[in-house]
């Protein structure tokens, strides 16, 4: 790569926000905030760039991208037969922590779609993602800045300790306050779906598509491909298990030698000696903007397991458990 192409982290100013849009028109990889997780951009329409995003992340090529678009008037240059709950949805939760699946247009093509006929579409609303996009004039496709299969960036270092000097640029917004991936919505099949839960809930969906209760589950042959339904995604280096309270104590009390780094939403009780015991906040918008720094650190805790308490079944924290559950051994 070229001296211009290795400016490692940069804090964000307008100057910054021109120089990542000027590398990604030159086919580089830019790392921006999202106010769910770092992403690794690229230009949705440059093949050769995109190229070498897929390489970058060690991510199989059919994999589908979602693109990012600065309004959601430029879902219909992308998109084709937009039905009414893509626009009911978008007028509620964008721009925001929203996924929607839609039949693609001549746009978008194969090698961001993995050659799917449809296209995965999102307004950020993080300001400085909106100002990137904006600036830059067109569609942006950004996975999760962090290696495949491992754990999603929400702080410029994590994507700098993934990526080291393989990408041009890593602009630094600070911590990402929503904390987990984007909900995903296919609108694209008849019944609408929800393919990866998010902070914005089932509950909340069907309540502006005007059906509350509606089962957004998606049906037992999904419709379109989800490379994150891998058995283990987003997982961290060390043996990790969601476990109930009481099981989670019995563990730590018959310890047989191991070292347990342990999150639950107590205190660590006197009677117990973990390794390493981190209270975990009862509030789901704290505990998902806390969770993929809290696995990291727990990660480099040098314990032989992680052991995370399960958390409640509500549809505030479905996409908290799905993570959980992702970063579970196997
Ligand atoms: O919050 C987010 O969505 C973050 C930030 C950076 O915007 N991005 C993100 O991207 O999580 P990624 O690539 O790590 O996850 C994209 C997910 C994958 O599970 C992929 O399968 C799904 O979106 N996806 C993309 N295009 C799709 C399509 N046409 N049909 C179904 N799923 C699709
Ligand atoms: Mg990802």
């Amino acid at each position: 790569m070229s001296k211009l192409a290795n400016l490692g982290v940069m804090a964000v100013s307008p100057t910054a926000i021109s120089k990542a849009a000027g590398l990604l028109r030159e086919g580089y990889l830019v790392a921006f905030p999202t106010e769910t997780v770092y992403g690794l951009g690229a230009d949705a329409q440059n093949e050769e760039a995109v190229k070498k995003l897929y390489e970058a992340k060690g991510r199989p090529v059919n994999h589908p991208v979602i693109v990012h678009l600065p309004s959601f008037e430029n879902i219909s240059e992308w998109c084709l037969d937009i039905p009414q709950e893509a626009w009911t949805l978008a007028n509620a939760f964008w721009p925001g922590p929203l996924t929607l699946v839609l039949r693609r247009s001549e746009k978008a093509k194969d090698f961001i779609t993995g050659g799917q006929d449809t296209v995965a579409i999102r307004v950020p609303s993080h300001p400085i993602a909106l100002a990137l996009l904006k600036e830059f004039g067109g569609g942006i496709v950004a996975p999760s800045a962090n290696r495949f299969g491992k754990l999603s960036p929400t702080r410029a270092e994590h994507v700098a300790n993934d990526f080291g000097e393989a990408i041009a640029l890593v602009l630094d917004g600070g911590p990402c306050q929503v904390g987990i991936e984007s909900t995903i919505v296919n609108l694209s099949g008849g019944k609408p779906e929800i393919l990866r839960p998010g902070m914005i809930t089932a509950e909340q969906i069907a309540q502006q598509l005007g059906m509350p209760g509606l089962d957004l589950a998606p049906s037992a042959k999904p419709t379109v491909h989800v490379p994150g339904d891998l058995p283990t995604h987003y997982a961290p280096e060390t043996p990790l298990y969601v476990v109930a309270q009481e099981e989670l104590h019995n563990l730590v009390k018959s310890s047989a030698g191991l070292k347990f780094a342990v999150l639950a939403f107590d205190d660590q009780p006197e009677i117990l000696s973990a390794y390493r015991w981190l209270k975990a906040s009862n509030n789901p918008k704290r505990y998902a903007e806390a969770l993929y720094a809290t696995l990291r650190s727990l990660d480099q805790a040098g314990a032989d397991r992680i052991l995370i308490e399960a958390v409640p079944t509500a549809s505030e924290w479905q996409g908290i458990a799905d993570r959980l559950q992702r970063a579970t051994q196997k």
